[in-house]
């Protein structure tokens, strides 16, 4: 099973990298360029195995994102320029999707090229495309899907959120559970767990928002969910399938679970901790492990969750807490739930003491530290999953206006799409999305970033908005 996904994903790849090679190739050169038949070739060869199992071929971009067939295509870093070239062509003229039926030729989907090059150049590159690809009945094009009315909108916001709250309250309700020395039952994060997986996979950004929104109360249950959260978000970035993910998920979302063990007052210590709270503190993983051991409906995910809450403070080079006799290769999700661990930690407030960093900060911090502590290969995922301008970082533009960063630009990560929320005078506007990217007539970008801001300093309720 998991061997044939790996490969129509690597198919699907394939299928958005040639075509923008095509295009681009033939913009450089012309349509019967040998480079361009090649890839016209190699084109079709992918395409054929994907008419092994269905009868056509729909690229759709939809947002950032290309689906084939209605699955969305991963992006991985060495095709990024490619995906993007071919975003922006779409873009350009206008398209929703092409679709190749199977009975297409390598002269059909020339034709279409010769068809798409003269488009690309007129006022309205849609319709003439369209008309010129008219008599080609193996290809067809149709314009983007009609965007999400408000409404709808706003129910995904609503969902979202919903989804949030539902993981925290949840646990919440295991950490009081198992502090008053009930059994609280694992089985039923799973559900909170399940549905955190489906969101994310469709509304990501979303739901990393959720996480960027740091000053809730209860600290704890919140960073338990955003550590599970960003780290679901890893794992797909590499690719785990779903029922992975949904592992990753569980054993995340207790990984702090023997803090309830920590007395409040040390847990919520706004200065440093003395030596006798430290040795404190450092029992929590091992009391995290026995608390999930003792859960009820135990089984092998159990097994995994403990050894994550055991190892999340064990670094690279064998140093951090619990002491141990003998070093030992970390866990890939232990690896993967430190970063998202040290992230949230550090960006936000009511962890030991800190006041919270910005994630730019906190993200140059963890660069200095990842050859020691973090997996390097992992951390950069890592960091371009968050971006150099994280989800809900404050920021100060060129126009002096003030945005929130609202999603990322996978392929110009310094220029995100943000929200707009005071004007050049400083005064609170009602929100309004400007991207980044977007350039004038003569080419120069419309509006830049001049700086990132402290939210707390500015007073930024960050909530507001991202909700
Ligand atoms: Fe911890
Ligand atoms: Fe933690």
């Amino acid at each position: 099973m998991q061997k044939k996904g790996d490969s129509s994903e690597r198919v699907a790849k394939g299928i958005v990298n040639q075509l923008a090679a095509i295009i681009r190739t033939s913009q450089i050169h012309n349509p019967q360029n040998v480079a361009v038949l090649k890839s016209v070739d190699r084109l079709m060869e992918l395409l054929t195995v994907v008419f092994g199992e269905e009868s056509a071929v729909n690229l759709e971009l939809v947002g950032e994102y290309f689906y084939l067939n209605e699955s969305r295509i991963k992006v991985s870093m060495d095709q990024l320029i490619n995906f993007d070239y071919l975003v922006h062509e779409y873009k350009k003229l206008g398209l929703g999707s092409i679709t190749f039926g199977n009975d297409v030729t390598a002269e059909d989907i020339q034709a279409f090229l010769k068809a798409y090059l003269s488009a690309a150049f007129t006022d309205v590159p849609f319709d003439e495309l369209a008309m010129a690809a008219g008599g080609i009945s193996s290809i067809s094009v149709a314009i983007p899907r009609v965007e999400k009315d408000t409404k709808e909108e706003t129910d995904i916001r609503k969902t979202v959120k919903a989804t949030y709250f539902n993981a925290v309250s949840y646990t919440k309700g295991v950490f009081e559970k198992i502090k008053s020395g009930e059994k609280a039952n694992i089985k039923r994060a799973k559900r909170a767990v399940q549905s955190m997986v489906d969101v994310l996979l469709t509304e990501e950004e979303l739901l990393m928002g959720m996480t960027a929104i740091k000053d809730y109360d209860d600290y704890t249950y919140h960073h338990c969910v955003n550590v599970s959260i960003l780290s679901i978000a890893m794992g797909q970035k590499i690719g785990l399938s779903k029922s992975q993910l949904q592992e990753l998920g569980m054993v995340a979302l207790f990984h702090d679970l023997g803090k309830m063990e920590v007395p409040q007052e040390v847990l919520n210590k706004p200065t440093s901790f003395t030596d006798d709270e430290w040795k404190i503190v450092k029992k929590h993983p091992m009391w995290g492990v026995r608390a999930i051991l003792n859960m009820k409906g135990f089984d092998e995910l159990s097994i995994k969750a403990g050894i994550v809450a055991f190892e999340h403070h064990i670094y690279r080079d064998n140093t951090g807490y619990p002491d141990r006799r003998f070093p030992h290769d970390l866990d890939i999700f232990t690896r993967i739930v430190s970063l998202a661990d040290q992230y949230d930690g550090m960006t936000s407030s009511r962890v030991y003491s800190r006041t919270p960093m910005s994630p730019e900060k906190a993200l140059s911090l963890m660069m200095e530290r990842v050859e020691s502590q973090l997996d390097p290969r992992l951390f950069k995922f890592f960091v371009n999953m968050v971006g150099i301008f994280p989800v809900g970082t404050a920021l100060m533009l060129k126009s002096r206006e003030i945005a929130l960063v609202y999603g990322a630009n996978m392929s110009i990560p310094d220029r995100p799409r943000v929200l707009v929320i005071s004007d050049t005078d400083g005064r609170k506007v009602q929100g309004h999305l400007v991207d980044l990217a977007e350039k004038d007539q003569d080419g120069t970008f419309k509006n830049s970033i001049a700086r990132t801001l402290d939210p707390n300093k500015f007073k930024i309720n960050l909530a507001e908005y991202l909700l």
